[in-house]
C-alpha cells in the first residue's frame, strides 16, 4: 500500500471542489474526483497529473447514499486506504420558505447535509483502523446567520455544523478530526448569475473589501486537513472576508 495519503472531494467539477482537489494534490494527496459527471473529471484529473499530481476519477449522484456509500468503499478497495474526506458538492433551490416547494427542500437536505452523513459512515471505518482521519464539511455563512430565501440551504448547512461536532466528539479518540469550512460569497457558477445589487450589498458588509476566490476557501481546507492540524477539532471556520465574525 502507497504512502500517499487519499483524499475524496465531492463536487470537484468546478468552482470550489475544483480549486480544493488542485490545492490538494499540489499538496501531494493523491485526490479521487468526484461530481455527477465523469467528462469534466477527466478533464482535471487529466490537468492535476499534467502538473505532476495524482488523481482518480469516480462519477457518483452525492444524493444517492447507496450509490455515495459503494464509491467511498470502491476507492479503498482500489487504494488500500482514505485519509481525507472533503463534503463539497452543495446546490441551492432558493425561494422564500412560504412558497418553497417540498421537493425543493427535500432535494437540498439530501444533496447537502445527508450526502455527508453518508460519506462519514463509509469514510470512518477505514479511518479508525487507520486511526488518522480529516473529515472537512463545506458549510456556508447562509447556515450561521439565515438568509432570506434559503430556508432549506440554511438549514442543511446548519445541520452540517452539528454533524461536524458530534463527528468530532464520537471520533476525536481514533485519530479522526472533522471540521466545518463556511465560506462567505465566492466567485463561483452558483454565485454568477446574482444580481450586481446583491453583491454590491454583500461587499458593503464585509471587512475584505473583494468578493471570495475558491483558492481561498482550498487553502483553508489544505490546513485543516493537514497531518499538522491534530489538534482542531469540532470547529467552524468562516472563510468570509469577515462578512460574519461570529
Ligand atoms: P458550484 O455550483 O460551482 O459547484 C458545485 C459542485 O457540486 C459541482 O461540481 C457539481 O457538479 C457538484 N454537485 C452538485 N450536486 C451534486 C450531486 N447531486 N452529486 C454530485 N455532485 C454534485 O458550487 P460552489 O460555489 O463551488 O460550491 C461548493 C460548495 O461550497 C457547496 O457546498 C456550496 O453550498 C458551498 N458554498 C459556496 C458559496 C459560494 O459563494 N460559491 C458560499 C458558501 C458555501
Amino acid at each position: 500500500m502507497s504512502d500517499q495519503r487519499v483524499a475524496f472531494v465531492t463536487g470537484a467539477s468546478r468552482g470550489i471542489g475544483r480549486a480544493v482537489a488542485e490545492r490538494l494534490a499540489n499538496d501531494g494527496r493523491h485526490v479521487v474526483l468526484c461530481s455527477r459527471s465523469a467528462a469534466p473529471l477527466n478533464d482535471l484529473a487529466g490537468t492535476i497529473e499534467a502538473n505532476g499530481g495524482a488523481a482518480s476519477v469516480c462519477a457518483c449522484d452525492v444524493g444517492d447514499r447507496d450509490a455515495l456509500s459503494g464509491a467511498i468503499e470502491g476507492v479503498i478497495k482500489e487504494r488500500g486506504r482514505l485519509d481525507i474526506l472533503v463534503n463539497n458538492a452543495g446546490i441551492t433551490r432558493d425561494g422564500l420558505a412560504l412558497r418553497m416547494s417540498d421537493d425543493d427542500w427535500d432535494e437540498v437536505i439530501r444533496v447537502n447535509l445527508t450526502s455527508a452523513f453518508a460519506a462519514i459512515r463509509a469514510a470512518a471505518r477505514p479511518m479508525m483502523k487507520q486511526r488518522f482521519g480529516r473529515i472537512v464539511n463545506v458549510a456556508s455563512t447562509s447556515g450561521l446567520v439565515g438568509n432570506a430565501g434559503q430556508a432549506n440551504y440554511a438549514a442543511a448547512k446548519a445541520g452540517l455544523v452539528g454533524l461536524t461536532k458530534t463527528i468530532a466528539r464520537e471520533l476525536g479518540g481514533k485519530g479522526i478530526t472533522c471540521n466545518t469550512v463556511a465560506p462567505g460569497f465566492i466567485q463561483t457558477d452558483m454565485t454568477k448569475d446574482l444580481p450586481e445589487s446583491v453583491t454590491a450589498q454583500v461587499l458593503s458588509t464585509m471587512a475584505v473589501n473583494r468578493l471570495g476566490d475558491p483558492a481561498d476557501i482550498a487553502a483553508a481546507i489544505a490546513y485543516v486537513t493537514s497531518d499538522e492540524a491534530g489538534f482542531l477539532t469540532g470547529q467552524t471556520i468562516a472563510v468570509d472576508g469577515g462578512l460574519t465574525m461570529c
